[in-house]
């Protein structure tokens, strides 16, 4: 696919490459027993829904200023600032320069994290010790080249705006391909990375919804990260129900939480307030502390908490750090096996319907 990169995407302080150091162990499975049908299963799933970049209508004129304005000319300006709380009240230039730059600041790292998702799931196609997981893997990879792919032509083509990869998600894809347990590859990538991006696509999802081409997209990626999900869930259920050792669960436990808060650092969005030219330390306070920014948080951890729990991941010591981010709310929510649809969760809905929908029936301020 050929496509006119108007904005090229700015580069961290890194430089142009980044390289990560692991020793795996590459294994051939020469049994080819393929007794996990449920893997199986999903393997041909994968392959039947297998869509190309070229089928969406990259043609759509995408202007996103133009729909968050019209959004503020019925009078969302005053209601961003009563629902948001920003630290001095914002003006209608402002909040849409806001608005903005979070999208694509989101989206961008929507991007990293699915670069981040192609090179992991190339190592599990090395490490998994199964031919079916291999197998199903090798699908994955493709889905992830074609989910780079799309959201570099959005962000590069369409948007205009776009964000370097974030210290935090780098320094958790880094840990996640340095690690050589094949089991640790699928934990960081399809629970927790791919878990959280489930979540926060729905979300992507329901906040541009004036955007026709980002939801052909959001919704052909999400249907594609349901199954990367519950591939995870899948290959991890019997080997954590059954044979980790308390050592093990330890090592496990420690990964989970500090997942968890490397992945909440990252939607403090500290890159966004530097861009517009804000105090970076206040609007982060802000960003951490404002209801609207905490429940927005908490909701991206609303697939990942019933899959903790089903894999068993949900032990005393995960409890204790959940319960004080108040993530337990989401453990009965149901699993991406039970619920393979890439459905968001109500709370969710209502949360950003509320937002979108009293926006959408604001009178105009002079009316
Ligand atoms: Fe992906
Ligand atoms: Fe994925």
């Amino acid at each position: 696919m050929d496509y006119a990169q108007r904005n090229p995407l700015p580069l961290p302080s890194s430089g142009t490459h980044a390289r990560v150091r692991a020793t795996i162990d590459s294994v051939f499975d020469w049994e080819y027993a393929l007794r996990r049908k449920e893997l199986l299963h999903l393997y041909e799933k994968g392959k039947a829904l297998n869509w190309n970049a070229t089928e969406l209508a990259w043609n759509t004129d995408v202007d996103v200023d133009r729909m968050l304005r019209e959004r503020a000319s019925i009078g969302g300006g005053a209601l961003m600032n009563q629902l948001m709380k920003p630290p001095r009240p914002l003006d209608e230039k402002q909040i849409l320069d806001l608005n903005l730059n979070m999208n694509a600041f989101m989206l961008s790292q929507f991007l990293h994290g699915e670069q981040g998702a192609l090179l992991a799931t190339a190592k599990i196609v090395q490490t998994v010790p199964w031919e079916e997981a291999k197998y199903y893997a090798a699908s994955q990879v493709m889905d992830e080249a074609r989910h780079v792919e799309v959201y570099h032509r959005y962000l590069t083509e369409k948007l205009g705006i776009s964000y370097e990869v974030h210290p935090s998600l780098q320094q958790l894809l880094d840990q996640i391909l340095q690690d050589p347990r094949w089991d640790l590859t699928f934990l960081g990538m399809q629970i927790m990375v791919e878990g959280l991006a489930l979540a926060a696509f729905g979300m992507m999802r329901l906040m541009m919804a004036g955007e026709p081409l980002i939801q052909d997209i959001t919704t052909r990626i999400m249907g594609d990260e349901s199954r990367h999900v519950a591939f995870g869930v899948l290959a991890l259920e019997k080997a954590y129900r059954e044979e980790l050792s308390a050592s093990e669960l330890r090592e496990r436990e420690d990964f989970v939480i500090e997942a968890t808060h490397l992945m909440r650092d990252r939607l403090l969005m500290h890159q966004v307030f530097e861009r517009l030219g804000w105090d970076v330390d206040t609007w982060v306070e802000w960003a951490k502390g404002t209801p609207f920014m905490i429940g927005f948080r908490q909701m991206t951890f609303s697939k990942i908490v019933p899959n903790l729990k089903r894999l068993g991941l949900l032990t005393p010591r995960v409890r204790a750090e959940y319960e004080k981010l108040d993530l337990l709310r989401f453990e009965n929510l149901k699993d991406s096996v039970d619920q393979p649809e890439p459905e968001p969760p109500q709370e969710l809905v209502q949360m950003l319907m509320q937002v979108l929908g009293q926006l959408d029936r604001s009178p105009a301020p002079n009316a």
